[in-house]
């Protein structure tokens, strides 16, 4: 058997997503009820505002300017396709914000768990609205309704036998953590996120085993706005959040371990992997620092528990000065994590010059196009092999058990008029995906804990806003201007997995 006996099969949302309820249950604001949907703002892309280097390749992307107080912001964040999105400092009236109301899984949370539980999950990767239970994230006393929300979920979850998988902080941090304080690029947030996660801890430490403490930490690098609050365009300022972010997943790391010592923790990075372009060495030594600087940096801060040597001279040679303290180095020692979890969608090029070279279009990060590869709607290049690949990389260099909590096909699907849907694309990339697990399993003998896959249920677009970029098992009835019953129906891929969970991937 290839899957072991206990893997972790199921889906994965983000609260901010899917929940809607923005204001209900005493919640506070959070960064993402001010994103509004790119195909729906009343405010124009302005290029002049945009800082010029990253103006070559913003026709055909969607990206995030930050207004703060009627200025206009900087660029803080690349968001892809046509439409141009914005966040605002607060609510506009007449703007429209996909995900105040989402798919309403606050009030459909049963319904939902109930369609997982038929496909048989065994894990379900959710994350906490922090501004659920911390409105506005300095608070001194949490929001009891909150907290009693995901009892609610989680009790509902393990009725199923389904493990919840926790994300703390899943691109939505309260909205007033990042005005006052410009999010993690203040220190303060290290005390505030860890006071957070004191809370979630004891409230539910008879009901989550498995934590993650960033999404996509190393997202940080095109959006350090949705990442971490920081609205400023400013490369220090992102710098300084990404340090604190580590400092305070490391307590939290080490907070669990010594108070839970049944918690696993998880760190979780973005796994963009960057081929060289060709075999010529200075391509190949490219590809090797940006993995380094991109991703790296990141997972070696948080599994090995200190900084790398390539980040301090990279700091250096920008004259970047981190504001370390002095205990700083123990806490990064001692709260090293458990596992490694990773987002997978796709894989990218590097080339010691893209001069002449052609770039994929409608990806995130700017990068050379792959000729290898087929990509999605959406751009995002289609790559199951370069999950092998990741796997392998990861395992060889940490020796840590991984979770996938992250890969699937945003794509356009029709409900037909007997509400089916036939999405055999999604199907498909599904199972090339899965079959690389396997081969990376069986084969390479790589320790996979598990595989969410992303979006299980449709959900509200992360970079575009848009409901109609799909990626669930689960249609849901509900249209990018926000029209729809919101009734959920499964689609053939539901049926699919099912089988996949049932037989535990041994026809992959
Ligand atoms: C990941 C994020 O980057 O990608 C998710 O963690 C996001 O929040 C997912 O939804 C897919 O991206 P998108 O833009 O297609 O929603």
């Amino acid at each position: 058997m290839a899957f072991p006996e206990h893997f972790l099969w199921g889906g994965a949302t983000a609260a901010n997503q899917l929940e809607g309820a923005y204001l209900e249950g005493g919640k506070g604001l959070s960064i993402a009820d001010v994103m509004t949907c790119g195909g729906k703002s009343r405010f124009k892309v302005d290029l002049p505002a945009i800082k010029p280097e990253y103006q070559k390749f913003l026709s055909k992307m969607r990206y995030v300017t930050f207004e703060k107080d009627g200025q206009d912001g900087a660029c803080i964040a690349f968001k892809q396709n046509t439409y141009p999105d914005h966040g605002t400092p607060k609510i506009v009236e007449g703007e429209y914000y996909p995900n105040h109301e989402a798919i309403d899984f606050y009030h459909h949370y049963k319904e939902d768990i109930a369609l997982m539980a038929e496909m048989g999950f065994k894990a379900y990767r959710m994350s906490i609205a922090w501004s659920r239970i911390y409105p506005n994230g300095d608070d001194d006393a949490p929001n009891e309704e909150g907290l009693a929300f995901y009892d609610r979920v989680f009790d509902e979850l393990l009725k199923y036998g389904i493990e919840p998988i926790v994300t703390l902080s899943h691109y939505e941090m309260p909205l007033a953590l990042s005005m006052k304080y410009q999010g993690f690029a203040n220190r303060k947030l290290v005390d505030i996120f860890y006071k957070y996660c004191a809370t979630v801890f004891e409230r539910y430490a008879g009901k989550v085993k498995y934590w993650l403490t960033f999404n996509e930490i190393n997202s940080i690098i095109h959006s350090s706005y949705v990442n971490a609050g920081v609205f400023a365009n400013d490369r220090q300022l992102s710098e300084y959040a990404s340090y604190h972010q580590m400092l305070a997943s490391a307590k939290v790391c080490q907070l669990a371990h010594e108070k839970y010592p049944h918690f696993k923790i998880g760190c979780m990075i973005s796994s963009s992997i960057p081929y060289a372009y060709t075999c010529k060495p200075e391509d190949n030594l490219e590809a090797l620092k940006s993995y380094d600087l991109r991703v790296n940096y990141y997972s070696d801060t948080m599994v090995r528990g200190y900084l790398p040597e390539y980040k301090i001279k990279d700091l250096e040679r920008r004259g970047i000065k981190l504001p370390i303290m002095e205990e700083d180095r123990a806490i990064l020692e001692k709260g090293t994590v458990d596992f490694i979890s990773i987002s997978y969608y796709q894989t990218s090029i590097a080339a010691a010059s893209d001069d002449g070279l052609k770039m994929a279009e409608g990806n995130m990060i700017r990068h050379i196009a792959n000729p290898h590869l087929k990509t999605s709607e959406w751009g995002w290049s289609i790559d199951p092999v370069g999950l092998r690949y990741t796997l392998n990389y990861l395992y060889d260099r940490y020796h840590k058990p991984i979770m996938i909590v992250e890969n699937g096909l945003g794509a356009f699907d029709t409900l037909n008029e007997d509400k089916t849907v036939h999405d055999a694309y999604r199907i498909s990339y599904l199972q090339e995906h899965l079959s690389e697990v396997k081969k990376a399993i069986e084969i390479d003998g790589v320790d996979v804990m598990g595989y969410t896959s992303w979006g299980c249920i449709d959900l509200v677009s992360c970079s575009s806003g848009q409901m109609s970029k799909r990626y669930g098992f689960v249609y849901v009835d509900r249209d990018d201007d926000g029209n729809g019953t919101l009734a959920r129906y499964p689609k053939d891929s539901f049926y699919w997995y099912q089988h996949i969970i049932e037989t535990n991937g041994e026809e992959l």
